[in-house]
């Protein structure tokens, strides 16, 4: 990946920064521009009521000042976790030079912003989120097949509308982590953390 902009700066000590945001977005927008695959892929991780963890990958699939948004089965096991534990931690990784980590607390998003991106769907993924039972045994593909062929079926040419247990997440983020490849393992790590209305920055051994 190659890009313009400045290598993240490392200073020592804690310092006030204006928005790593702008930071996240630059580097996804990098992300989009080179030959990486999935830039919005990012790993989700989440622990039960118990604290036992779990990660998947997800799709971001919105970003703004409120957090880092991705859509779901809610009746999927981390749907489960995160109602019980509200808190998650993301991870992209654009290789071979950059991670960020945005950990914070989760929340649902509204339903009229769940029901606006979900109308922008391909009908076959709309379809597809009617007829999946997430992570529950499936005896055959064929199973899921037919499964997706009912919903055609109900629906018609019709509308499809969100089914009442898909929709999203949005992860507020109270600490959001820069990480870049240096040379001879000499990484730069920039950690920011809410500060009131603002953040502050500390640089950290790689
Ligand atoms: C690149 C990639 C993107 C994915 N995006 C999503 C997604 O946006 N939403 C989702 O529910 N599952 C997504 N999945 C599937 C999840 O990784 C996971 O298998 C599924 O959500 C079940 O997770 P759970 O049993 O922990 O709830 C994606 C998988 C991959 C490999």
């Amino acid at each position: 990946m190659r890009s313009s902009r400045a290598p993240l700066a490392v200073d020592s000590g804690a310092k006030h920064m204006k928005d790593p945001l702008e930071r996240f977005n630059t580097w996804l927008e990098d992300a989009k521009k080179s030959d990486a695959e999935e830039p919005t892929a990012m790993a989700l991780a989440t622990a039960d009521a118990s604290g036992a963890p779990s990660v998947r990958m997800v799709l971001l699939k919105a970003v703004d000042r409120r957090g880092f948004v991705f859509y779901t089965n809610l009746d999927s096991p981390k749907s489960g976790a995160l109602r019980a534990n509200p808190r998650a931690e993301l991870c992209f990784f654009w290789a071979p030079r950059h991670q960020v980590r945005v950990r914070g607390q989760v929340v649902p998003v509204a339903p009229e912003e769940a029901d606006a991106y979900f109308a922008t769907r391909p009908r076959l993924s709309q379809l597809g989120a009617w007829a999946s039972r997430q992570s529950k045994p499936l005896g055959s593909y064929g199973e899921l097949e037919r499964a997706v062929a009912a919903c055609a079926l109900r629906f018609g040419i019709g509308k499809v509308p969100r089914p009442p247990n898909w929709s999203g997440f949005r992860v507020v983020p109270d600490q959001i982590e820069f990480w870049e490849q240096g040379q001879f393992r000499l990484h730069h790590r920039v950690v920011c953390t809410r500060d009131g209305e603002g953040w502050k920055e500390q640089a950290l051994f790689p």
